[in-house]
């Protein structure tokens, strides 16, 4: 097994969508059952590209076996965080793939300014839970009644890494002192 890892291009479109397609397929991982059309794919990877949105996949032989990408949030008060998803083919788990994914993903995000990048993941996903813990994320919650999947209900936990770098944080707190109400 000889992959690479490498920030997507608009030739790997196509085999994005099969990747993540066979593993919205295992209906175990995702929220999606099935990849979205290859239209919507398009216009999600090339708006990543034109955004510097991070995005990487794994390529193994010119085959696409995996991705992880984080959306940044785009309201003014949410623009320091980063929505996180990711998945490697059945055929290559367990060979650090995907934390190999994860570390390029992640470092870009918070190179590029972002402080917080978040995730929501299936309570009973081991592997993917054992995997974010390794890579700094910490639990934050449970969403409960998350998802339902053929009939059978499943909790999710939320979980986020933070990373405050050298951006600025707002420490000044004002402590002015009520003024007096005149009764
Ligand atoms: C989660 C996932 C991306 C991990 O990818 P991977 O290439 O198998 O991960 P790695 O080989 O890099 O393993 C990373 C760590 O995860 C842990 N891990 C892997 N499988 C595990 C399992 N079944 N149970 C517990 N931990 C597991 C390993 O401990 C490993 O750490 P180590 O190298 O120190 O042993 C992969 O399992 C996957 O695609 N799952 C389906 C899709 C998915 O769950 N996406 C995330 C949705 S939130």
């Amino acid at each position: 097994m000889n992959v690479e890892i490498i920030p997507i291009d608009r030739r790997h479109v196509a085999g994005f969508r099969e990747v993540l397609d066979g593993v919205a397929r295992e209906r175990r991982y995702l929220a999606l059952l099935e990849a979205p059309t290859p239209a919507r794919i398009r216009s999600f990877v090339y708006n990543n590209l034109r955004n510097r949105a991070p995005h990487f996949v794994a390529v193994d032989g010119g085959r696409v076996v995996g991705w992880c990408d984080v959306r940044p949030k785009t309201h003014v008060t949410l623009r320091h965080s980063g929505v996180l998803g990711m998945g490697v083919a059945a055929s290559h788990r367990g060979h650090g793939v995907g934390s190999a994914l994860l570390r390029a993903t992640v470092d870009q995000a918070f190179a590029q300014g972002l402080t917080r990048v978040e995730l929501v993941v299936r309570e009973d996903n081991e592997a993917a839970i054992a995997l974010y813990r390794r890579h700094g994320f910490e639990l934050e919650g449970r969403l409960r009644c998350y998802l339902i999947v053929d009939g059978t209900t499943h909790d999710a936990l939320q979980m986020a890494r933070i990373d405050m770098g050298q951006s600025p944080v707002s420490t000044k707190l004002r402590l002015e002192r009520p003024k007096s109400r005149s009764k």
